[in-house]
C-alpha cells in the first residue's frame, strides 16, 4: 500500500499519466445516458491520464473506443443501485491494471475540466443538498449504515467518488459485507449505497474532499462552479 502510494504519488510529480478507470452502472433506460457521459468525458475528466470506461448495462453497447462493457442484468429498485458495490466487485479483475478508479451515476455530465485535485487514496464529493449539514444520514440502530448523534458532521453524495483502486476495493468490500449483513435481517439502508458511504466516510474519512462542483443539480443555483452535473430525470419514468 505505501510503496504503491508512493509510486503515484511520483507519478504525478513527474507529471507522468496514471491509469483511470471510471465506473458506470447503465442497466434499462439508463443506457441513454452513457453516450454524451463519455462523450463530455473525453472532453473534461483526467484528460492528462489514461482513461477507460467500465460500463455495466444489459443494453445494446454504444461502442467507444476506450470502453469495456460487461452485461449485468436488471436488479430491480432499489437494488440497481444499492447493488453497485457487488456489481463492480464482480468484475474486479477487469481493473487490476488500473491505478486509480472512479464511480459515477449514469445521469451526469462534465460541463467543465476535472484535473488531477480529484486524485487521492479515498475521494468524496459533498452532497450538494447538505453543505455544513450531517444530511440524511441513516439513523435507525438496525442498519449497518446506521451514524449515531454524536458522529459525523457533513454528508457525502452516492453520485461520484472514488480512489486508488486498493482503496476502493477496501470500499467495495466493506460496503457488501454491511448491505448483506442488512439484507440478512431484511434492512434496506434509508438511502442506499449512499448511506453505506457515509458511515464508511466515518470509519476512514477521504484524503480528497470535492465541494458539490462535482455533483452540481442540472436546475440548481449554487455558490459553486459547474464541474459535473447531476442530470435532471423522472425518477418514475426511469425505474419503469
Ligand atoms: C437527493 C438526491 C438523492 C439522495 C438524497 C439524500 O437530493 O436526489 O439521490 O442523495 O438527496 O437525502
Amino acid at each position: 500500500m505505501f510503496w504503491r502510494l508512493l509510486v503515484l504519488s511520483l507519478l504525478s510529480v513527474l507529471g507522468e499519466a496514471a491509469n483511470i478507470g471510471l465506473l458506470v452502472v447503465a442497466t434499462g433506460r439508463y443506457i441513454q445516458f452513457v453516450p454524451p457521459l463519455l462523450e463530455s468525458a473525453d472532453r473534461c475528466f483526467l484528460k492528462n491520464h489514461k482513461v477507460t470506461y467500465f460500463v455495466f448495462t444489459d443494453q445494446e453497447p454504444v461502442f467507444h473506443p476506450h470502453a469495456i462493457y460487461s452485461f449485468q442484468e436488471r436488479l430491480g429498485w432499489p437494488f440497481d443501485t444499492m447493488h453497485r458495490y457487488h456489481v463492480y466487485y464482480k468484475h474486479r479483475e477487469l481493473f487490476d491494471e488500473q491505478d486509480y478508479l472512479f464511480a459515477i451515476d449514469a445521469d451526469m455530465l462534465f460541463v467543465d475540466a476535472v484535473g488531477d485535485e480529484i486524485l487521492g487514496e479515498r475521494v468524496a464529493t459533498l452532497h450538494p443538498g447538505f453543505v455544513g449539514q450531517r444530511g440524511s444520514y441513516e439513523t435507525h440502530p438496525y442498519s449497518c449504515a446506521y451514524i449515531g448523534p454524536e458522529e459525523g458532521s457533513r454528508y457525502f453524495a452516492g453520485g461520484f467518488y472514488g480512489g486508488t483502486r486498493e482503496a476502493f476495493l477496501h470500499v467495495l468490500k466493506t460496503n457488501i459485507s454491511k448491505i448483506d449483513q442488512d439484507a440478512s435481517r431484511g434492512v434496506i439502508a434509508v438511502w442506499h449505497d449512499e448511506s453505506h458511504w457515509n458511515r464508511y466516510c466515518i470509519d476512514y474519512p477521504p484524503t480528497v474532499v470535492l465541494s458539490p462542483s462535482y455533483c452540481y443539480p442540472e436546475d440548481w443555483s449554487i455558490p459553486y462552479s459547474k464541474k459535473l452535473l447531476a442530470l435532471n430525470k423522472d425518477h418514475a419514468k426511469m425505474r419503469e
